[in-house]
């Protein structure tokens, strides 16, 4: 025994040496110094044939027919591995290396299912075993085969490209203080948008129901995509913007799709503000035409109603619409229960003006004969884009002659010009 001890004695030292220095540095020494080990045996003391003697042999030979286990047990795995590299190899090559991507439409059984290729034939075609079902759903992207069509995996996270392009990253910059006045709209659409997301409790004591949505109409350049600016930049939740005109696509059923997305990712994201800007290019009222195009728009109004009526009116997705044609509007879409806030963007009166005025001549040098209340009394209705052109025309005005401050002249003709522009309704704006 003591002989064997003695052996381990002459290992004991050595891990107390290697104990301070870092565990990978261990592996490493101890493999180096393994093949040197390996092929010396411990002396055997004492060297008499004794009880003694046989039963540190016998220990030595449990430890070499260890050793041996483990070193057949390496040989054994390792094939394995390589026969697995085989395997994935072999999985590749079922799936092909140029892959189209398509829809899967129907799933008939554990082997087969109906797909769609975005050409457009419809395919009956078998899933490998290698595709993983719980991730198929009706609707999903597929990988197929290039030849076969055979669905060789699934695509997940199929957010529409489309969708992530319209979530905000970056808030505008405008704000609430960028606004002339509108302060009851300011304060309706806060109530109506902002306040049900922040507070939900409050609208549960009151015991009523916060609204879906607002609309916001009125006559062009009052303000309205400006206001739903402000609110994406002051608000915390997350901010989806499209144009009514983004949701009529190319292919027969890829606008209500997208529509359907929209929502989806407005519910990932939640609590979420949905912004549809000039509702009116799919919200038109609903009328027999056999036109394709005019159904398919009218399908994908059809879906924003069922959106609309689908998430739960506490859910934390809020929908905002403007449009300067309401009264084309379909009754539905903003009929109470749906969209049940319409908040109106009138021309704004003196005082707004005033202060309209204010803000887009803020960062002007203005000389002191520019008198911009006789602009503000005028009798011309003129909106807040109206007073924006106005002040940028009067400093284009200046800028051509090279002066730094922009007089009064410039202003008058300034207004002489936007007034002209707009009454005459051309669209010479475009080409200037
Ligand atoms: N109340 C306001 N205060 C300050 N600026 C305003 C105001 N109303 C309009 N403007 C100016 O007019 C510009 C155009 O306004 P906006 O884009 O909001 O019009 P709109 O109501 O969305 O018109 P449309 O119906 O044609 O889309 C804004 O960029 C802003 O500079
Ligand atoms: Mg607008």
């Amino acid at each position: 025994m003591s002989g064997f001890q003695g052996g381990e004695k002459k290992k004991k030292p050595e891990p107390k040496k290697w104990e301070p220095p870092l565990p990978t540095t261990i592996g490493k020494r101890r493999r180096k110094r393994g093949p040197d080990t390996a092929t010396k045996l411990p002396g055997v003391f004492p060297t008499t044939r004794c009880n003694l003697k046989l039963l540190k042999l016998q220990r030595i030979n449990d430890y070499l027919l260890m050793e041996q286990e483990f070193v057949e047990e390496q040989e054994r795995l390792k094939p394995q591995e390589e026969k697995l590299q085989e395997e994935r190899a072999k999985v590749d090559e079922i799936r092909g290396a140029p892959i189209s991507v398509g829809t899967l439409e129907e799933v008939i059984d554990d082997n087969h299912a109906i797909v769609s290729t975005s050409s457009g034939p419809e395919y009956y075609v078998t899933m490998l075993s290698i595709v993983d079902k719980d991730l198929l759903e009706p609707g999903c992207s597929v990988l197929l085969h290039h030849k076969s069509m055979a669905v060789v995996g699934v695509l997940q996270d199929d957010v529409d490209p489309m969708v992530s392009v319209m979530k905000l990253e970056k808030a505008p910059t405008e704000s609430y203080a960028d606004i002339g006045g509108l302060e009851q709209q300011i304060q309706e659409i806060k109530e109506a948008v902002e306040l049900p997301l922040t507070h939900p409790e409050l609208y549960e004591e009151m015991g009523i129901k916060p609204p879906k949505g607002v609309i916001l109409y009125g006559v062009p350049g009052t303000g309205k995509t400006l206001l739903a600016k402000a609110v994406a930049n002051q608000t915390s939740a997350t901010f989806l913007r499209v144009v009514g005109s983004e949701l009529i696509q190319k292919y027969l059923g890829d606008g209500p799709k997208l529509v359907r997305e929209l929502f989806r990712v407005a519910e990932d994201y939640a609590p979420s503000i949905v912004f549809i800007d000039e509702i009116d290019a799919v919200g038109t009222k609903r009328y027999d035409s056999n036109s394709g195009g005019t159904k398919e728009i009218q399908r994908t109004m059809l879906e924003l109603l069922n959106q609309l009526d689908g998430f739960d009116s506490r859910g934390d997705v809020k929908v905002i619409m403007a449009t300067n044609k309401i009264e084309t509007l379909d009754p539905a879409l903003i009929r109470p229960g749906r969209i049940d806030r319409k908040i109106e963007f009138p021309l704004p009166d003196v005082k707004t003006k005033r202060r309209i005025f204010g803000i887009h001549t803020a960062k002007m040098t203005l000389n002191e004969d520019v008198d911009l209340e006789e602009y503000v009394m005028s009798k011309d209705d003129l909106s807040g884009a109206d007073i924006k052109a106005i002040c940028t025309e009067a400093g284009l005005l200046a800028l051509r002659e090279r002066r730094m401050k922009v007089c009064n002249e410039d202003f008058r003709k300034a207004r002489e010009k936007v007034l002209i522009r707009k009454n005459e309704g051309t669209p010479e704006g475009l080409y200037i």
